[in-house]
């Protein structure tokens, strides 16, 4: 049954798993990790494609954690395929080897991204957690350019590899990719808890950007640019998932479908699994992702604002991180009551001689307060 007013989604992200070799602290990961005996099975995660590509979902994001920390991960692909989906995989890199991509290929893999985390091995393994990745992620990147994959480096930016930006953009040429990803750190999950350690200077940001226009221009036609510049030094927030509920999905390990990868920070919400739902169900009807569609829910300072349609009122789990309530105006928006809350937090922690040490993501035991 056709929803008329609400679109059908065009972009899934299956997160396959939580585990992962790497422990990266910016990661937008929860604190709270599924377990591998909590994970969906091959047979219902094929389910799962099937009834995505029959809402309307054109483009599967394979991702975790780390998704080849899945077995099952070529036989997953071959289902999406089957499935008619457009298939992208979102990879560390490590636990994939030659055999694995070329099983990947024949399955049908449509599209790598793969993750760095800095230029050099000293930087990328002291923040991965990992000894030894950064040579396995540069090994692996030969192998993807050899069968041909298309190829996205995804580069997530902070405090200590911003300054290495020109190296970053020159790496993901000299790997073959066709696209990068500067993503500078959004603060969710782990990334939350490790924000002091994280958060770039003011100065940093300006030159990240400047760096970026002008990348655009000498590398036009070679590399394509995403910036996405860190929201607590914007004046306005990002349309976050463009719209509540408007349209992508994520499904966690344990099969419960949320509307972004942060929707369980928001506390009161009800959420649903496919383990027990069709998924259109909880598309269109799923009391998670009615709470914040449309403009209803806004405050009236969003509401009677003309960005309404353009940031859609910004991040419901930022608002909440921030301000204890996830039906407030973003706290990045300038004419928000709490900006002036943001600024003093970008000041004290942007202004650490030494920032604190990380903590690294794990799967098991209690995060450190
Ligand atoms: Fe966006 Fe709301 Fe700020 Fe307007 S008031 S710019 S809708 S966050
Ligand atoms: Fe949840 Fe932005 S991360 S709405």
């Amino acid at each position: 049954m056709a929803e008329p007013r609400i679109p059908p989604p065009i972009a899934m992200l299956a997160e396959l798993t939580h585990r992962c070799p790497l422990a990266c602290p910016y990661c937008s990961n929860p604190l709270e990790l599924a377990s591998k005996d909590t994970e969906l099975s091959t047979e219902t995660w094929g389910r799962v494609f099937r009834e995505a590509a029959a809402l309307g979902v054109l483009q599967l994001h394979l991702s975790g954690g780390e998704p080849a920390a899945r077995r099952d991960l070529e036989e997953l692909v071959v289902r999406a395929r089957e499935a008619g989906l457009y298939t992208n995989l979102i990879t560390s890199g490590v636990g994939l080897t030659r055999a694995r991509l070329e099983a990947l290929e024949a399955a049908g893999l449509d599209h790598i991204q793969l993750s760095v985390q800095g230029v050099r091995a000293e930087i990328a393994d002291r923040i991965g957690g990992y000894k030894g990745g950064f040579a396995r992620k540069m090994e692996l990147a030969e192998h993807i350019a050899e069968l041909g994959f298309p190829l996205t480096l995804n580069a997530v930016m902070h405090r200590h590899n911003l300054d290495d930006l020109p190296e970053t953009l020159d790496l993901a040429l000299r790997l073959g990719a066709r696209r990068i990803e500067v993503a500078c750190v959004q603060f969710q999950g782990w990334a939350l808890r490790n924000r002091a350690a994280l958060q770039p200077s003011r100065e940093q940001v300006e030159r990240a950007k400047r760096v970026v226009a002008e990348a655009r221009k000498s590398r036009a036609g070679r590399l394509v640019i995403d910036f996405v510049p860190p929201d607590y030094f914007a004046d306005f927030p990002k349309a976050c998932m463009g719209g509540w509920g408007s349209t992508g999905l994520n499904v966690a390990p344990d099969g419960t479908v949320l509307p972004c990868h942060a929707a369980q920070t928001i506390p009161g919400l009800e959420f649903q699994s496919v383990a027990t739902e069709a998924l259109a169900d909880i598309w269109y009807r799923g009391p998670a992702f009615m709470a914040f569609r449309g403009t209803d829910w806004m405050p009236e300072l969003c509401r009677s604002c003309d960005r309404r349609d353009v940031d859609f009122g910004g991040c419901r789990c930022q608002a909440m991180a921030l301000t204890g309530d996830p039906a407030a105006t973003d706290p990045v928006c300038r004419k928000s009551p709490q900006r002036a809350r943001l600024d003093a937090i970008v000041a004290a922690e942007a202004d650490y001689d030494v920032p604190p040490s990380f903590i690294y993501r794990r799967l098991r035991g209690p995060v450190p307060a």
